[in-house]
């Protein structure tokens, strides 16, 4: 693509800046959406470490694990998500809770909402990961549906929903679960075809549909919230007691009401879609590479016997969580990070104006011959301590990195350990052939025409 632009190849002073080499042209928004994670992988091919692109505006694109250290963590108060593309496409349905909340409001919120996140109180969660997932398998393996192809990615979702909703509000949400998924689906479809421009009569469709599944989702967690309330929180152990007892005194007011909507919501959605992918990728990868599912089988079988695995059990599963790790490597969840610049900075030897929105991406990060032997092979053993001694922690960040990093990210990894050792020790799972798996970079990196498996009950 850059072929056809001129193009600064090397740094160029502009009116006084030091500015990364880019394409002088600016760039067409509906070509990089096209196929976002080329253009990345070509922007860094061709431009190294700092790059910039006029995109409707300046936008830098950082691919040094320094500099990405700098946005997310060194110098993270000049760099907020006001104002970036993801900013605007999750603030209308998630409010200010913790993923687009900045400054004081964000610090208060993450302050209350950090406890319930530590490895050891996610822990507890354990029996709810396996206990949804074993429901789930009985699902796939009754007769009526056993011979159909599954619609894998959706029944994910389904699982990482049930599971993060229980987590959340201690219960099954039984009788509206239905309804609850339909509202979610709207949701993740609208949020991943989001376009604020489109005029057409399906667009229109699409907002509407949106805004009935908003006040759907607004209604039912504003009665589970007022429930809660009415029962009390004392000795409950769920998310929610947690969130509301965390909440300032005034926690009854309108603000305090929709903040805890907003934190509630952002959890829901934060806490399934990007956990579901992660799980995904994992299972097309191991479809493609038998002896690495052998090995996994092989430790499952060793550690676990006939048990159902729990939290206790996860520290002797190495190779189970190098799988994980190496998945989320490959295909990152969350393909890129944007922030804009309140003050000017520098970022290696180019500076960033005041305004400039700066693009973090873990994909490219993470696929980067200079810390990733081989980068395009699937090799989970490349997380063993030894090979990993040496590597720049921001060549790793599928967790993003800094005071922002993913606050579930112990839930998510518990979560998507138990789930996939669940799965190994009762099913085969087998991609129907001749199907595509492609990825797709909408608001989380998923195959773009979904992935359909079969199951079979594992024997022996
Ligand atoms: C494999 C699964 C997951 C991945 C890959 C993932 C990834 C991320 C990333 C990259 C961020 C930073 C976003 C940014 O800076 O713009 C983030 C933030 C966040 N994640 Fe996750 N996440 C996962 C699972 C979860 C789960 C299970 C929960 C909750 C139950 C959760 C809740 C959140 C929240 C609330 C934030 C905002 C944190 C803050 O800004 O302080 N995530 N996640």
């Amino acid at each position: 693509m850059g072929d056809r632009l001129r193009e600064l190849p090397s740094a160029a002073i502009e009116e006084g800046v030091r500015v990364p080499p880019g394409p002088v042209e600016p760039v067409d928004l509906l070509t990089i959406r096209q196929d976002p994670l080329a253009f990345l992988t070509h922007v860094r091919a061709r431009y190294g470490d700092v790059s910039s692109h006029v995109i409707d505006e300046r936008v830098y694109v950082v691919n040094r694990p320094e500099l990405a250290r700098r946005v997310l963590a060194a110098n993270r108060r000049n760099y907020v998500k006001a104002g970036t593309p993801d900013d605007l496409m999750l603030t209308p349905l998630l409010g200010k809770g913790l993923l687009t909340s900045d400054g004081e409001l964000w610090k208060r919120q993450r302050r209350v909402s950090q406890p319930p996140f530590a490895p050891e109180r996610v822990e507890g969660f354990d029996e709810l990961v396996t206990s949804s997932t074993l429901e789930l398998l009985e699902r796939w393996t009754a007769p009526a549906t056993a011979s159909e192809p599954l619609r894998l990615d959706h029944q994910l979702s389904g699982l990482t929903l049930a599971i993060v909703a229980r987590a959340i509000f201690g219960s099954d949400l039984t009788g509206i679960n239905e309804r609850f998924g339909e509202a979610v689906d709207v949701l993740n479809r609208f949020m991943g075809h989001y376009d604020p421009l489109e005029d057409s009569a399906a667009g229109r469709e699409a907002r509407a549909a949106f805004s009935r599944a908003v006040g759907f989702l607004n209604g039912l967690v504003g009665l589970l919230v007022q429930a809660r309330r009415l029962e009390g929180t004392e000795g409950r152990d769920d998310l929610l007691s947690r969130l509301i007892e965390g909440m300032p005194a005034q926690g009854a007011s309108a603000e305090a009401q929709r903040e805890l909507r907003d934190q509630v919501v952002t959890m829901l959605m934060a806490g399934h879609e990007t956990t579901a992918k992660a799980l995904t990728w994992t299972i097309v990868l191991l479809d493609g590479h038998p002896a690495v599912g052998e090995r996994l089988d092989a430790e499952l079988d060793a550690v676990l016997g006939e048990r159902v695995a729990r939290a206790a059990d996860l520290p002797d599963l190495p190779f189970c969580r190098h799988v994980v790790q190496e998945a989320l490597r490959l295909f990152p969840p969350v393909w890129l990070l944007s922030r804009r610049a309140v003050n000017d900075d520098e970022l290696g030897e180019f500076d960033v104006p005041a305004g400039t929105l700066v693009c973090v991406s873990p994909y490219v990060l993470h696929r980067d011959e200079r810390f990733w032997e081989d980068p395009e092979c699937f090799d989970p053993d490349r997380f063993s301590d030894d090979r990993s001694a040496g590597r720049p922690e921001y060549a790793y960040i599928p967790f993003s990195g800094g005071p922002r990093h993913c606050i579930g990210r112990h839930f998510a990894m518990l979560e998507a350990q138990l789930v996939l050792a669940t799965m190994r020790r009762r099913v085969r799972l087998t991609l129907v052939q001749g199907h595509p798996i492609e990825p797709e970079a909408l608001v989380t990196l998923r195959p773009r025409h979904g992935v359909l498996a079969t199951v079979d009950a594992r024997h022996g």
